[in-house]
């Protein structure tokens, strides 16, 4: 059963408010429909994923993906569901999950629950919530009747269909303005099957929706911490960079980079948390365009896969290991620039140095040692 995900991110947001449309707003770092894209195509059982929307807004969002060019919407979002199934069906696959970029919450069990409902023959299958509230009718802000609950489910998306049935009811349905697919299929006779949605599974929809998301995916965020160790050898006749600062020294660190030995040993704490390799795996030595590069791009780069991880840098915590220079009168500086390179604030940033009291290399002053901890909160 070949599943396709269809994400609908081609609306105006208009109950939210915001001169950008919601689908674009960032959500702990990333657009919401990248959020809602990576659900999917982090998914064992979906195939691909299609998505409708203002094609050069789109792109941007979801840069790196390696998805294909957005499908332009329609005015509702029943005409951009049917134009984005419409340019489904030159590679018809065998069902669709149709879903709004604004629900970025969206879990793999709810999208299991869809795809095990169709596969078990049923023609269309939705998420869905009991309604706890009790209901009443609004009649010019006095309570008009209680209106009774039983049986009532708020719904969801993803809504999954097989994928000729949805084409045929949607073309069968076009010029309504239907609110979900789920109208469209029943219009056409189809059985539309509930299974369990999550109460997490928010449309972000109305002003305060997107700090309410950002306050579930933040529970979400499960703490991983990391170390790095870095050695490099004191040398004559080159320039002493630590932690991003410049140092006047009459020795310098001897490596095919600047030798940061404190940019480096961070490097691999973030690179460790998240269980991608080390800085050699990301930069190799052997390849000449590092020779001599500032370090800095190595931890812009280990904070960025973070990013891309939808993580965060919670705290990172450097120590230099050297009898001279003096590191303390440089301290605030190089937490301040650690801090700019991986965007966080400097009050999440320690540096500190030790000497080995004049024992060994380090005390001997033959090369400087930095280790280094950091702590992620990375989506389970
Ligand atoms: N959508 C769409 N094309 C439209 C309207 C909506 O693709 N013409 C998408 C939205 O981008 C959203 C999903 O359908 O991801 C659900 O719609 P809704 O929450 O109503 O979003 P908007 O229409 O953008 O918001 P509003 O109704 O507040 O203007
Ligand atoms: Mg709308």
């Amino acid at each position: 059963m070949r599943s396709v995900a269809l994400i609908l991110a081609a609306g105006r947001g208009e109950r939210l408010g915001s001169p950008l449309p919601k689908q674009f707003l960032t959500l702990a770092g990333q657009p919401l429909l990248r959020h809602s894209a990576r659900a999917f195509l982090a998914h064992p059982r979906i195939a691909g994923v299609r998505v409708v929307g203002e094609p050069e807004g789109c792109a941007a969002a979801l840069d790196g993906l390696g998805l294909p060019a957005a499908t332009p919407g329609g005015v509702t979002r029943q005409a951009s569901a049917r134009a984005g199934l419409e340019a489904l069906a030159t590679d018809p696959p065998d069902v669709v999950l149709i879903h709004d970029a604004a629900r970025p919450l969206v879990s793999p069990a709810v999208i299991e629950a869809v795809l095990d409902a169709l596969a078990a023959g049923a023609e269309g299958a939705i998420p869905a919530v009991p309604v706890t509230d009790t209901l009443k009718r609004d009649a010019a802000g006095m309570v008009g009747e209680t209106v009774p609950r039983e049986g009532l489910m708020r719904v969801q998306t993803p809504q999954g269909f097989r994928f000729e049935a949805i084409l045929e009811a949607h073309r069968a349905a076009a010029g309504a303005a239907m609110t979900d697919d789920a109208a469209v299929a029943e219009a056409a006779g189809l059985g539309v099957r509930l299974v369990p949605g999550s109460e997490d599974n928010i449309k972000v929809t109305l002003p305060g929706d997107i700090a309410r998301a950002e306050a579930l995916l933040g529970a979400a965020l499960v703490p991983r911490i990391g170390t790095g160790f870095d050695v490099h050898r004191l040398v004559p006749g080159r320039p002493l960079v630590l932690c991003g600062v410049a140092l006047p020294s009459p020795l310098g660190l001897s490596g095919h980079s600047d030798a940061d030995v404190g940019i480096h040993a961070l490097c691999d704490a973030i690179y460790g948390a998240m269980a991608e390799g080390d800085i050699g795996t990301h930069f190799p030595p052997s390849e000449a365009r590092w020779k001599d590069a500032d370090s800095a791009a190595f931890l812009r780069h280990a904070a960025s896969r973070v990013a891309a991880r939808g993580g965060r840098i919670a705290h990172a915590d450097v120590t230099l290991i050297c009898e001279r220079p003096k590191i303390a009168p440089h301290a605030a500086a190089m937490r301040e620039r650690l801090a700019a390179l991986m965007g966080v604030a400097a009050s999440c940033v320690s540096v500190k140095a030790t000497t080995t009291e004049r024992l060994g290399f380090a005390g001997r002053g033959e090369g400087i040692a930095a280790q280094a901890a950091a702590t992620l909160l990375l989506p389970p």
